[in-house]
């Protein structure tokens, strides 16, 4: 993999002028911000553009701009063998074909690697950017911040693979520090009754969703909800005070009959960017993807890339504005999907949210859905919402359960979404798709079949 990011270098080397094409998500951007540092820092001439998906429409235009090089980061493994148009470098970690082999394409699959935890898009791009110039290595937070934002983390409560290395170098570099902590989101800047209630991995059933159980529970443990004004965050406790909280969510998890194995996962290794301001989502490496992911899920990738880039100044007041914004969604996202019902079939179950919930949400929204205390786990779930363009996105999340029994959304969505002219891929734990709308139950009937014969079943 190193040598493949070694040539993919000599290419930008030879390269004067770059476009680069990454993804909307947290990966997406910081994939698209180390990319363009590494281009600005060798004094290259580049541009950036951010899309949902690679579909024909934009390969065509890419190809009529015929630019020297394109740079597709966080995408691009579906296509490698097509487009011979198009002078191209990808850097990407989703699953791809063994026929993607190619010299202009890195990717871990290529290698042995699973891409749902080894390695991200922007760890991928990373890698090559540290070839170029191994000063690059500060670059290595962003390439973390991409890991936590595509939950590269989850599997093992810590990263693994290729991203220990890429965090040993944000280590090296004094950008980036490891501790275990509690794995709940907003350490940093959650009000801590807030961080209780929107726990969901490891669930905590009587606590989660629940903000009046949330603000009891600390009380009954003589634990201060403000400072003054202030609500109090997880980094404002002492000591004592976390491990009283640690230690009634452990006992409470275990009388509710949960076992030692779901339980240990409220522990786990954390991310700080040691040259942010500790109390800001900078601070932390899955508040900082989150920060990104309010950003060009909603079509303002300019804010996300300039935050990567080091703006604290407006870019980052855009963001944190758009944050907000981005919570509420999430929250209401998740209270529609609720209220729409979820319909069981034998090989998976679905909801479909129309115009309700953003196609660019959908994916986080069915993930929190499958972690919920009302979800039965026991099925791959799938969410659909409608699209602008008047498709429909698909998005399927499984458990690592699963996954482990041999299940693969990723070739599953892919196979079924070609069969009705869409496109569809991903990792085999979390796959998505776009397909023709009307299409939907005609998909989920050969969805269920490869679901099927991938089980065995
Ligand atoms: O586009 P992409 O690779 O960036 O996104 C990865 C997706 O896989 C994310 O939506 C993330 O939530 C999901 N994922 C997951 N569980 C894992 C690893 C990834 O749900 N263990
Ligand atoms: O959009 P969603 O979060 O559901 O996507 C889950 C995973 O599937 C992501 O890694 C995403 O990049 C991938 N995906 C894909 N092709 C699509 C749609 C999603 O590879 N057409
Ligand atoms: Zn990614």
């Amino acid at each position: 993999m190193l040598q493949r990011a070694r040539e993919l270098g000599d290419t930008i080397r030879k390269s004067k002028e770059v476009h680069i094409v990454t993804h909307i998500d947290a990966d997406g951007i910081t994939a698209g911000a180390i990319a363009s540092e590494t281009l600005q820092r060798l004094g290259k001439e580049y541009s950036i553009e951010c899309v949902k998906q690679l579909d024909e429409l934009i390969l065509k235009r890419l190809t009529n701009e015929n630019h020297e090089l394109v740079w597709f980061t966080d995408l691009g493994s579906s296509i490698s063998m097509e487009y011979p148009g198009i002078n191209k470098i990808i850097t990407d970690h989703h699953a791809c074909e063994e026929d993607s082999n190619l010299p202009f394409h890195l990717n871990p699959h290529l290698f042995g690697f699973d891409g749902s935890y080894d390695i991200s898009g922007a760890g991928a791009t990373y890698l090559v950017s540290k070839s170029i110039d191994e000063k690059n290595i500060d670059l290595s937070a962003l390439a973390v911040v991409g890991a936590c934002g595509d939950l590269q983390d989850r599997r093992f409560c810590k990263l693994q693979g290729t991203n220990r290395r890429i965090l040993a170098d944000g280590k090296k570099a004094g950008v980036i520090q490891n501790k275990l902590d509690i794995r709940y989101f907003g350490r940093e800047t959650r009000p801590m009754y807030k961080l209780l209630q929107y726990s969901d991995d490891p669930f905590i059933p009587g606590l989660s969703r629940r903000e009046d159980a949330c603000v009891s529970f600390l009380q009954d443990l003589n634990i201060r909800c403000k400072d003054g004004d202030c609500w109090r965050k997880w980094i404002d406790l002492n000591k004592e005070e976390r491990q009283k909280i640690i230690s009634s969510i452990v006992q409470m998890l275990l009388t509710k009959g949960f076992g030692h194995k779901i339980t240990c996962r409220i522990i786990g290794e954390i991310y700080i960017l040691s040259k942010e301001k500790p109390g800001t989502e900078l601070h932390d490496a899955k508040e900082f993807a989150t920060l990104l992911n309010s950003t060009a899920r909603y079509g303002k990738y300019e804010v996300g890339l300039n935050v990567c880039l080091g703006d604290r100044g407006k870019w980052l007041q855009k963001a944190q504005n758009l944050l907000g914004g981005h919570r509420r969604n999430l929250v209401e996202g998740l209270q529609f999907a609720k209220e729409e019902k979820i319909q069981k079939r034998t090989f998976l179950q679905f909801f479909h949210a129309g115009e309700g919930i953003r196609d660019t949400i959908i994916g986080i929204v069915t993930n929190m859905m499958l972690n919920s205390e009302e979800v039965d786990s026991s099925l791959p779930l799938i969410g659909f919402a409608n699209t602008e363009n008047g498709d429909v996105k698909v998005s399927a999340r499984t458990t690592q359960a699963f996954v482990d029994k041999g299940l693969d959304l990723s070739s599953a969505l892919r196979n079924a979404a070609k069969q009705l002219n869409g496109v569809g891929g991903g990792h085999n734990i979390a796959a998505g798709a776009t397909i023709p709308k009307g299409k939907e139950e005609e998909f989920l009937e050969i969805l269920e079949k490869e679901i099927k014969n991938q089980l065995d079943l």
